[in-house]
This record gives structure tokens, C-alpha cells and sequence, in this order.
């Protein structure tokens, strides 16, 4: 698969959510006990901002054929109250989201994560088990979805459909998304904090009122991690424009979403696939 999409032309749109009005904003000082807490407090950094962090982090991947497995990151201060607590940096495993997934009312499940060095979201969306029924709340399944770029011009950039018989074609219930926010980088998180944004709940259509979002405590972005779209993104340092494949940004004042990252679930071990480095550098 090509990393060029070929853009395809639609109306224009003008997208200026400033996303803040009316919602409970959580100070910093907090966010930092949910904040990832090791690698010398470079990611906490990054969550206040830091620009940089990603590439130092990125230098981190061996090439061992070892840091393919995604790793469970337990933020810090959170220890007892995610479903993962006691897992912290043991590998992913698809059996750990479906137990807890089975849980849910939604069946959802989603965790902090870290894969060769880079701060990660996984989400299991019962799609399999949802996608030939009618649509209806708390019924979730992946959905794609038009995108629309943010960065000045408003242009239609593709159908999330375009990733079917790509490698990031939708598999195993999980996905796995590069959890940096593009408003400022902070990093967003699955049921960290308690709000309407984050309550184990989904409705169909991206709509911003539902649940189940990944939210970013900075300045509460939110992101459906059900709506698959292409959209576009800015590398901050030297500016290029790059098309990727990600999840919808849903309101905030983050101008698109998150990109996916592939992967392949091998033994039960959830592995990222690193094809597509370059949609994870907007940070740097
Ligand atoms: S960094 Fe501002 S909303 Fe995420």
C-alpha cells in the first residue's frame, strides 16, 4: 500500500469548534497524577506541551524484533482504578480486552498503552459481534466516515472506507491509535476521568454527546475511537502535510484526530506494525 492518497475534490468546510464552552476542565496539577509517570517524566513533559519528546521517545525502538509487542502503561495515581492496574508495562493481549470488554454495557474496552517508546491507546469495539445488527445505542461497531482536513483550507481529503484491504483494515475488535493530541500534544486517555465524554456509553454517528471517547484532560478534545475517516495533519517542525488513517475528532480544540497504527494480534499478543512511522512525527 502507497502512503499517497489521491485526493478526491468536495465542498469546503469550516470547522472551528473552540470545543472549551460549558465543560468541566480539569487543572494540571491533576492531570499530572493521570499522566504517564516513568521515562524521567519525559511523557509527563510532553503532556504539558513539550514539543520534542516524540523523537527523543522514538530513538528508544530497538531492532530486536522485542518491542513490536504493545505494553500496558498504568498512569500514574491510577494504579486502582483501571482494569489494568496491575499490568503495568506486561504485554497487551486481546484475551485481557475481551474479559473486560465483557463487562461493559457497550462491550468496549480501551488502555493506556506504549509501544516502542510511543505513547498509545488501545479500544476493543465489539464490531464482529455488532455490524450486522441495526444500528442502535450502546451497540457499537466501527464506522467510516468522510474527513474533512482543518489546517486552513476545510478540503475533503478521503472516506475512511479507503483502509478496507489495507493493512489497516479494521481486525480483531481492537484497534490501536497513536495517542498524541494535535491540539498541543497532551495525551489522551480511556475512562481516566469521569464525564459525559467518558462514560461507558456509545451512540452511532460520531455525535459528540455519547461516550466512550479517548479525551484529553488539557483542554478536552475528544476523539471517537468508532468513526475510522482519512483525514490530514501538519508535522509542526518542518511543516509538510502528510494524509493518514485515523479516528474522528469529535470536539475540542483539536483540529483532526489521531492516526491508526497497525497491527497484528500473534498468539494473543497484541503487535504494532512500524509501516508508518512518519503519521506519528506531528509532535516532534
Ligand atoms: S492538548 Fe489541548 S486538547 Fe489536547
Amino acid at each position: 500500500m502507497g502512503r499517497e492518497f489521491k485526493l478526491r475534490p468536495a465542498p469546503g468546510d469550516d470547522d472551528s469548534d473552540s470545543g472549551n464552552e460549558g465543560r468541566s476542565l480539569i487543572d494540571r496539577r491533576r492531570f499530572n497524577r493521570y499522566a504517564f509517570n516513568a521515562s524521567a517524566g519525559v511523557i509527563t513533559m510532553a503532556s504539558l506541551g513539550s514539543i520534542g519528546f516524540a523523537s527523543m521517545l522514538m530513538g528508544q525502538a530497538s531492532t530486536g524484533g522485542g518491542d513490536s509487542a504493545v505494553k500496558y502503561w498504568v498512569p500514574m495515581g491510577s494504579e486502582d482504578t483501571v482494569w489494568y492496574g496491575a499490568n503495568h508495562l506486561k504485554t497487551m493481549k486481546k484475551s485481557d480486552f475481551e474479559s473486560e470488554a465483557a463487562k461493559s454495557s457497550t462491550g468496549m474496552a480501551g488502555a493506556q498503552g506504549l509501544w516502542s517508546g510511543l505513547p498509545v491507546n488501545v479500544v476493543y469495539v465489539p464490531h464482529d459481534e455488532n455490524a450486522g445488527t441495526p444500528l442502535q445505542m450502546d451497540k457499537p461497531r466501527m464506522q467510516f466516515a468522510d474527513g474533512y482536513t482543518d489546517l486552513g483550507t476545510g478540503k475533503y481529503v478521503g472516506h475512511g472506507d479507503e483502509m478496507l484491504g489495507t493493512v489497516f483494515e479494521p481486525h480483531d475488535n481492537l484497534l490501536v491509535i497513536f495517542s498524541r493530541c494535535p491540539h498541543l500534544c497532551c495525551i489522551p486517555g480511556w475512562q481516566l476521568v469521569a464525564n459525559p465524554n467518558t462514560a461507558d456509553n456509545w451512540v452511532p454517528g460520531g455525535v459528540d454527546t455519547s461516550g466512550n471517547k479517548l479525551f484529553c484532560i488539557c483542554h478536552s478534545s475528544r476523539y471517537d475511537p468508532t468513526v475510522l475517516e482519512m483525514n490530514e495533519n501538519r508535522n509542526r517542525s518542518n511543516g509538510e502535510t502528510f494524509q493518514y488513517f485515523g479516528i474522528l475528532r469529535t470536539g475540542g480544540p483539536a483540529p483532526v484526530g489521531m492516526p491508526l497504527i497497525p497491527f497484528e494480534v500473534n498468539a494473543d499478543v497484541i503487535e504494532a506494525l512500524p509501516d508508518y512511522m512518519d503519521w506519528y512525527t506531528y509532535c516532534d
